[in-house]
């Protein structure tokens, strides 16, 4: 039977800067809901994230370093890609918007809406922040500045190729108002809807003062505009008009996981831009919020930018990953801090899970000789075991939502332990129920560690080596729908190894 398929996106970063926590953020998002398609729920899985490269941002700032932009972007996106790589993002395709596949995807998908006559030519006369690679109308402006880089507008004047956007709002209201789901949370829905209605005008793109980019397939004195060619990357990634199977099955996309700064243009431009080129929607655009430092947004200029390496090198990348998941509930925007890192790394990992496995299992070797005891067949624990509780909350992308089931799962065991007092019964001569209730607390703790397994993966194996499972053929078992109860078998040796957080 064909595999059901998963296909998730981070948005393609520019490559101006290093990335720091924010970026950090959405990408840890995606990995973690990719694991859970792939690992948990056994579909085909792809996550693609990559590198947006053909922006006038970063022909700036390679002009800073005194470096041709070429090479600049390829040792940066190089970065990146290395930083993905240090905090254990799985990604399957790494997009570059300067490679020779994207640039022939472009092509194949501009020939699409050409054909259809979406695009037409004309003069664009209006104000333009390089810095968000945006249009400003002078109401937008402050002081004749952009709202969020603070910087000078520019006043463009030129023969530009124009996208008949106004044409897809109609038929992309009724679409949104069909299909609910599409763009999410419901505020951001609101948010989208209403600038549909009010503000989604054609637009222009291409630019003819700039050189670097993807020439116009029809004219090559001009280059597209990068939000443009940036969209078709969740194509080109997968194969458009290069590999149709690839393609096929992986499109329409799952998931376009982006921050809400850049909605609009997933959630109205790229969709008309489909509709356009006749190629069905992806199902869901998800938005989240953004974080903050002592309330102020993350910039260069402000230097309060956290670099998600630096960050990680006390306590670990799997605690980092740990932290920003859980610091801001899922949409909203909230301060982050090292001291809000530190704060949770103490109450939830060493003190929270790291304390529990350590607890239960020294029990186990105390009082069962190492080895799982068997279950009396009397309910000790009148919860449910973590991992099915959890998966309402990932399919939302709602991680910080499951942090705190496992948070509450974990205190419900320590709660039941310190009722039960194992320590007592023993001495009374109640092994049986000893060995009953610590039976349940190993394979509570087995749970807790499948809900844990998409943040922090290689401590998910830990706590299953220590509970005496191989971990791979754990991960390799295909638990149902989500979570089996009893697993783990009577007479099993635990291998209590190191503690998991210091
Ligand atoms: N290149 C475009 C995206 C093109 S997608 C076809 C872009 N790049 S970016 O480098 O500016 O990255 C923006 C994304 O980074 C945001 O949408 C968000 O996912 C993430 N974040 C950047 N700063 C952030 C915070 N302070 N907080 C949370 N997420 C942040 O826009």
């Amino acid at each position: 039977m064909k595999k059901e398929t998963y296909y998730i996106t981070t948005p393609i970063y520019y490559v101006n800067a290093l990335p720091h926590i924010g970026h950090a953020y959405t990408t840890i998002i995606a990995d973690a809901a990719a694991r859970y398609q792939r690992d948990i729920l056994k579909k085909e899985t792809l996550f693609l994230t990559g590198t947006d490269e053909n922006s006038q941002k970063n022909v700036e700032a390679a002009e800073e370093t005194g470096q041709p932009t070429a090479s600049y972007v390829d040792a940066m996106s190089k970065q990146w890609e290395e930083t993905w790589n240090e905090l254990k993002i799985e990604n399957d395709v790494f997009i570059r918007t300067t490679s020779e596949n994207h640039k022939k995807s472009v092509e194949a998908f501009f020939k699409r809406v050409w054909e259809k006559g979406d695009i037409y030519k004309g003069t664009y006369e209006g104000l333009y922040c390089i810095g968000c690679e945006e249009f400003y109308s002078e109401a937008d402006a402050v002081d004749g500045a952009c709202p969020v880089h603070k910087r000078k507008l520019e006043l463009l004047k030129e023969e530009n190729y124009f996208f008949k956007l106004s044409k897809y709002r109609e038929p992309l209201l009724k679409y949104i108002q069909e299909n609910p789901q599409f763009v999410v949370p419901v505020t951001k829905r609101n948010e989208v809807v209403s600038y549909i209605e009010k503000f989604m005008e054609d637009v222009s793109i291409s630019r003819q003062s700039m050189e670097w980019g993807i020439p116009v397939p029809t004219d090559d004195s001009q280059v597209l505009y990068v939000w443009f060619d940036a969209l078709i990357n969740y194509l080109s990634g997968i194969g458009f008009g290069a590999d149709e199977e690839k393609f096929n099955t992986f499109w329409p996309a799952n998931a376009h996981l982006i921050g809400k700064d850049i909605l609009k243009f997933h959630a109205a431009l790229w969709p008309a831009m489909l509709m356009s080129a006749g190629l069905p929607l992806p199902k869901q655009v998800i938005a989240h919020g953004y974080f903050t430092v002592d309330g102020e947004k993350m910039s260069k200029s402000l230097g309060n930018v956290i670099n998600p390496i630096a960050a990680a090198e006390r306590h670990g990348v799997e605690a980092l990953r740990y932290y920003l998941l859980s610091a801001i509930p899922f949409g909203n925007d909230g301060d982050v801090s090292m001291e809000k890192f530190e704060k949770i790394y103490e109450s939830d990992l060493k003190n929270g899970i790291g304390n529990l496995v350590s607890r239960v299992l020294s029990m186990v070797e105390k009082y069962c000789d190492a080895k799982v005891p068997k279950r009396t067949g009397e309910n000790y624990f009148s919860f449910r075991p973590a991992g099915t509780l959890v998966v309402d909350v990932i399919d939302n992308f709602a991680f910080s939502d499951l942090i705190k089931r496992i948070n509450e799962a974990i205190s419900n065991v320590n709660t039941c332990i310190n009722v039960e007092e194992p320590w007592k019964l023993e001495k009374e001569g109640k092994h049986e129920r000893v060995e009953g209730i610590l039976c349940e607390s190993l394979e509570q703790i087995r749970s807790i560690a499948w809900a844990l397994y998409p943040i922090m993966p290689e401590t998910a194996k830990k706590i299953w080596t220590q509970l005496g499972l191989n971990s791979e053929d754990e991960l390799k078992k295909n638990i149902g729908s989500i979570w089996t109860d009893d697993v783990l078998v009577c007479g099993q040796v635990i291998h209590k190894g190191d503690i998991l957080f210091t």
